[in-house]
Parts: C-alpha cells; structure tokens; sequence
C-alpha cells in the first residue's frame, strides 16, 4: 500500500486525476472504474480541463462505476447516472455506449455487470472514495465480504452522510446495487481518496486495521497496486 498525505483536499483529489491521466496517456483504451461523492470531484474538475487542452483523449476509453441508488430514476439529479453526466461524461469525448453503471436490482443485474467488466478486460484503474464507516462502493460492514456486483442494503450511517445530497434523510434510497469487494479487487491498480476529519478513522483502520469485513476497505491491504491520498485531516491518525 502507498499512502500519501497532500495539504489540501483538493490536492490530494487532484493528484487522483493525475493518476487516471497517467493511465490514460499509457493505455488509451483504459478502463476506468469511477467513484461518485464529493470526493472525486475535483480528479473529474482535471480531467476534463486536461481533456479541454487535448492532453488526453476518451474516444476509446471504456469506463464502469461502482455503484447506483436502486429505484431512483436515472435523469433524476440525485442519481449517481446524473452526477457522472454533470461532472465528466457530458464534458469529454466518452461514447455513450462505452460508459457503464450498474442497474436494477437482482442478482442477475449485478452477474450481468460483472460479465460486463471481464468482457472489457477488467478495469485498469478504480478510483475510490470511503465511507466514514469504511465502505468502498456500498459495500458496508458486514460479517464477509461479497464478491460480486449486488444490490445492498445501505446502512444508517451512509443514509445519514447520504443525506446531505436529498431533502430529507428520509428521501435517501433504502437500497443501492454495488460493485463487490472481488471487483475491487480486481482492479490492476486501486486509488482510494479520503479528505476531512471524518474520515481519519476509516483511514486508520483501513491501512493500519485488522483485515476485517467490519471494515471493508480494510482488504486494500491486500492489493498489490493501492494508492491512498490523503489530505492532512484524513491522515491526522497516521502519526509515524
Ligand atoms: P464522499 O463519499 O466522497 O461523498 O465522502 C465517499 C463514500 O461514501 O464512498
């Protein structure tokens, strides 16, 4: 596991971007695995203005997000179909038939994604958020881990920090329909993000943790190519 801290938040997402580009430059038929939430937004922010400049270039770059609200439409703003259309997807060359997210609420939805990911030839970078409660995707604590894409139950802690985004904690959708630990995995390289305070726990537990379920980002220490970046707040707990 590599893990740097960077002085800001936004540095820290930046440096992500930087890594997606750099993967891009190498490999234009890439395949991306994205992460939706406030984290990522400023990677996307890069992304497209290095795009804008013709540094890099989507046209063959095929993309798979972790995960999607179940029983929310797809045009409606909160859905993470919209946030990607709003942050990235309308803003470069990316042809719609080359991005994917996962959908529906069945097991053979999520069997159907993951035939869609080995079909592309896995994904060669996933970018990651995390849950202050060491999600990955939506895939909360739990007493194992879960291989493939399947739809979760989400937990009162990320209905609570979901909460921001809707109304009401009341408006969050109860279930979402996840990529799996395996998928994660299964990436040839994994960069986890984490700003803030909040997030200093899962950090902690993540990299200096047992390897537990409880903390399903916990099982990055496991991967053989992981980068997590960091902004001071989030790595507060990682002293020495
Ligand atoms: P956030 O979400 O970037 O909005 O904090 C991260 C996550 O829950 O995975």
């Amino acid at each position: 596991m590599e893990f740097h801290v960077y002085e800001s938040a936004r540095a820290a997402c930046e440096a992500a971007g930087m890594l997606i580009a750099a993967q891009i430059t190498r490999k234009g038929d890439s395949v991306l695995g994205l992460a939706t939430g406030s984290t990522p937004v400023p990677a996307y922010e890069k992304l497209v203005q290095w795009y804008q400049k013709g540094v890099i270039d989507f046209d063959r770059i095929r993309t798979f997000n972790l995960d999607e609200y179940v029983g929310i439409d797809h045009k409606n703003p909160l859905s993470y179909h919209a946030f990607m259309q709003e942050h990235l997807f309308s803003k470069v060359n990316l042809r719609p038939e080359n991005v994917h997210l996962p959908s529906g609420h069945s097991a053979a939805a999520g069997k159907a994604y993951d035939d869609a990911i080995r079909a592309a030839g896995g994904i060669d970078i996933q970018l990651l958020g995390i849950g202050r409660n060491g999600h990955i995707g939506f895939n909360e604590p739990a007493k194992e881990f879960t291989y493939g894409t399947h739809v979760v139950t989400l937990t009162q802690n990320t209905i609570e920090a979901n909460a921001r985004f809707f109304k009401s904690a009341d408006e969050v959708p109860r279930q979402a329909i996840s990529m799996g630990i395996g998928n994660i995995m299964a990436a040839k390289c994994v960069v986890l993000v984490a700003t803030g305070e909040s997030k200093a726990e899962a950090v902690y537990k993540t990299i200096r943790g047992p390897i537990t379920p409880e903390v399903p980002a916990s099982i990055l220490q496991l991967h053989p190519c992981c980068v997590i970046l960091t902004d001071r707040e989030a790595g507060s707990l990682m002293k020495d």
